[in-house]
């Protein structure tokens, strides 16, 4: 697992809890915020935006993903998920999945209000995740 330096991982931290208070959550009032690191060293942000039609609902890091392919970043190195909660908690099934399409070999990083921090790659919450690679 590439390391990443502290000063980075407390920018993309400070991010991540940044966006998690535009998070749209009136109906689960989860707040979550997510920033993910590219190779480039640029950090896209975002929020989970939920809606009235509750399968609508995008999660943070979707959010934040999405914002980063339209600005024309595809290679996620890692992603940090900011939860004000006393656990920690890591992205959802979906989530992994589309983390897996940018960032195969990314770190994750859960915080939150406690002292707990989950950090593995994501080759640990996905195994043996169905990809790009399986099209070719
Ligand atoms: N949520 C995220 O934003 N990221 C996750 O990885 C888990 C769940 C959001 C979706 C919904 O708005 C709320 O948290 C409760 O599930």
């Amino acid at each position: 697992m590439a390391d990443i330096d502290e000063k980075t991982i407390g920018e993309l931290v400070a991010q991540a809890k940044q966006s998690s208070k535009h998070a749209y959550s009136p109906y689960s009032n989860f707040p979550v915020g997510a920033a993910v690191l590219t190779t480039e060293g640029n950090i896209f942000t975002g929020c989970n935006v939920e809606n009235a039609s509750l399968g609508l609902t995008i999660c943070a890091e979707r959010n934040a993903i999405f914002h980063m392919v339209a600005e024309a970043q595809r290679q996620i190195v890692a992603v940090v998920v900011y939860t004000p909660t006393p656990t920690p908690s890591a992205p959802c099934g979906a989530c992994r999945q589309v983390i897996n399409e940018f960032g195969p070999s990314a770190q994750i990083i859960s915080v939150c209000d406690g002292p707990d921090v989950l950090h593995m790659p994501l080759s640990e919450l996905l195994p043996h995740a169905f990809g790009p690679i399986d099209l070719e």
